[in-house]
């Protein structure tokens, strides 16, 4: 029945983004089916993608800092929570002060949490992981009512919603204030959000990320037309198309894109529908958005957050921003 629904979705929003006769367009958040969750989780470890270890670097020195004055039992709650290695630095911390940890992780990828769960589990002690299949606002509305339905008093504790890895760089900027304010009005003044915003920087370094040597973001991108053919009866001739990304300096965002190799027709047969791509075409699946540091002060504002605290790393390539509801 949800399954349904969800391949329901994928269809009309194929339908949808191919049909467009001035830019073709596939929504980003099909890219993480389970394939493209560890395909995501390879992305990770190339020496090219900075934003991980940056980031890694950063939870490592400052997780300390980000909680110590928290003095309520801190919620844990993660927005994409994917493989949660990041999150474990916060874990340690918050463990030192409370003798156990709820956390929920969040994420569409259903198999890919279930096996991160029942790994964190059985390898983290004093954390009580329950994991929430499901997008970002339903998920948190979810944790609300499991809180609820648990007798937790609200106004005993605090919800740490962490959002990582520069994903809100993922959302259109107008989107992502919506977002925000969306995510504020499920909390309550005396919780947190802590965000990971990718910076801008030199343009050399922002393409290689987004091209690393080894062809895994090719990968992950090209899945996409790999999960047309399995979930839609596709019939993309995956050679046929290539990876492109490259950083749109007007809009401050990399574009990632699948490129057509060739003037040619595929055909969906859930669809029942033939799509034509001339040589060069291209289908866009993806923006990252590199935040200035008056982006953020302004998007922050605009969803009604005030900014608690901030770390960035030496180069300031990466920022860790603590906000409060305002
Ligand atoms: N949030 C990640 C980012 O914007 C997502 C990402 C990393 C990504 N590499 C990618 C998305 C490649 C698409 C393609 O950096």
């Amino acid at each position: 029945m949800f399954l349904d629904k969800g391949k329901n979705e994928f269809k009309n929003d194929v339908l949808l983004g191919l049909s467009d006769p001035i830019q073709k367009s596939i929504p980003s958040k099909y890219l993480y089916d389970d394939v493209g969750s560890e395909l995501f989780e390879r992305i990770t470890l190339q020496p090219e993608y900075y934003p991980t270890r940056t980031e890694i670097l950063l939870l490592d020195n400052y997780s300390n800092d980000l909680v110590k004055d928290i003095s309520k039992e801190i919620i844990l709650i993660e927005l994409g929570s994917g493989s949660s290695k990041k999150t474990k630095f916060l874990f340690t911390e918050i463990i030192k002060k409370q003798n156990k940890l709820y956390y929920f992780p969040i994420d569409i990828s259903f198999n890919f949490l279930n096996s991160v769960v029942s790994h964190l589990q059985n390898s983290v002690s004093n954390v009580i992981v329950k994991g929430i299949p499901d997008d970002y606002i339903n998920g948190i509305n979810h944790c609300n009512s499991i809180l609820f339905e648990n007798n937790f008093e609200i106004k005993n504790v605090c919800r740490f919603i962490v959002f990582l890895g520069s994903s809100i760089g993922n959302f259109e900027i107008a989107d992502a204030i919506d977002f925000l304010n969306d995510v504020r009005l499920q909390i309550a003044n005396d919780d947190y959000l802590l965000i990971g915003f990718d910076l801008e920087k030199d343009i050399s370094l922002l393409e290689n990320a987004y091209n690393d040597k080894e062809g895994v973001t090719a990968k992950f991108n090209l899945n996409l037309l790999n999960r047309i053919n399995k979930e839609l009866g596709g019939n993309f001739g995956i050679d046929n198309f290539s990876h492109r990304s490259f950083y749109n300096k007007d809009k401050k965002r990399i574009e990632m894109h699948i490129l057509s190799n060739k003037k040619q027709h595929v055909f969906i047969s859930s669809l029942n529908k033939q799509f034509c791509f001339e040589k060069d075409e291209t289908i866009h699946t993806e923006n990252s958005y590199k935040y200035g540091l008056k982006d953020i002060d302004h998007i922050s504002e605009k969803a009604g957050f005030s900014i608690a605290k901030e770390f960035s790393d030496e180069n300031n390539w990466y920022k860790l921003v603590l906000l409060k509801p305002k």
